[in-house]
């Protein structure tokens, strides 16, 4: 007799990503072992939600490790605590690194960061941006070459990766080179009007494999607490 198919979310383990209300929109979580990228303008909040991810894992014992490409873990660090995400705690007791890659001093990031996830156990990691890949590859197709195998190695580790793109402001396209959007498992992009209150950014989850997930533009605020997600949908 056939066997039924499991459904196909009980292959993996969905990680919850600490943001209130995102949860709910994509059946649970992140999913193990798969490759996000957090896209948007400067100052959408992507870094903070990378942040926020990481410190979530962090309260539920799971290891994590951010790559900071742009910003000094200084100034990381700092921006955190300004909602109570006291991370040097973990980094004392060896559950969280973050750890400044600079781009242009290392020839082989892939295997950098793929030895670092797999010797440290992170269930978590995040790598911010890939945008500095433009700054250090001057040819398109070796840029392209050395975004895809990044990605492809991150996904054969245990973890959630979570990847962030600073897209230029008029763009209409989802990543900056043009090839993370179709190698990683989901996108979510962020939205800031920029003019007025916090009710004008957004967030809208455009892709997630194996998850029925919301496709409407959500309210993102950034309170005390971090990023959180309202119950009202923008147009
Ligand atoms: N404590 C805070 N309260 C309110 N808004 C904040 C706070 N900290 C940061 N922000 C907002 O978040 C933006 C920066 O978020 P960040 O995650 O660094 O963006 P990105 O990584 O997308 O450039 C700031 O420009 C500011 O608008
Ligand atoms: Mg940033």
């Amino acid at each position: 007799m056939p066997v039924a198919a499991k459904p196909a979310t009980d292959l993996h383990l969905r990680r919850t990503s600490g943001i209130p209300g995102l949860d709910k929109l994509m059946q649970g979580g992140f999913l193990e072992k798969d490759v996000y990228l957090v896209t948007g303008a400067t100052g959408t909040g992507k870094t903070l939600f990378c942040s926020q991810f990481l410190w979530e894992g962090l309260q539920k014992g799971e290891k994590g490790i951010f790559f900071s490409l742009e910003e000094l873990p200084q100034d990381v660090l700092h921006d955190a605590e300004v909602f109570g995400w006291n991370f040097k705690k973990y980094i004392d007791k060896g559950d969280f690194i973050i750890k400044y890659e600079d781009p242009f001093e290392i020839t082989d990031i892939t295997t950098v960061v793929k030895e670092s996830v797999k010797k440290f156990g992170a269930k978590r990691v995040v790598f911010d941006s890939t945008s500095i890949f433009g700054m250090v590859f001057e040819d398109e197709h070796e840029l392209r070459k050395r975004l895809y195998q990044l990605i492809k190695a991150l996904k054969e580790t245990d973890a959630v990766i979570l990847m962030t793109a600073e897209i230029l402001e008029e763009s209409k396209g989802l990543s900056r080179f043009g090839v993370e959007e179709f190698v990683v498992d989901g996108v979510i992009v962020l939205n800031y009007l920029g003019v007025g209150d916090v009710s004008n950014r957004s967030l809208v989850i455009r892709k997630m494999r194996r998850t029925d997930h919301s496709k409407d533009s959500f309210i993102l605020k950034i309170g005390k607490s971090g990023l959180s997600i309202e119950k009202e949908k923008t147009l």
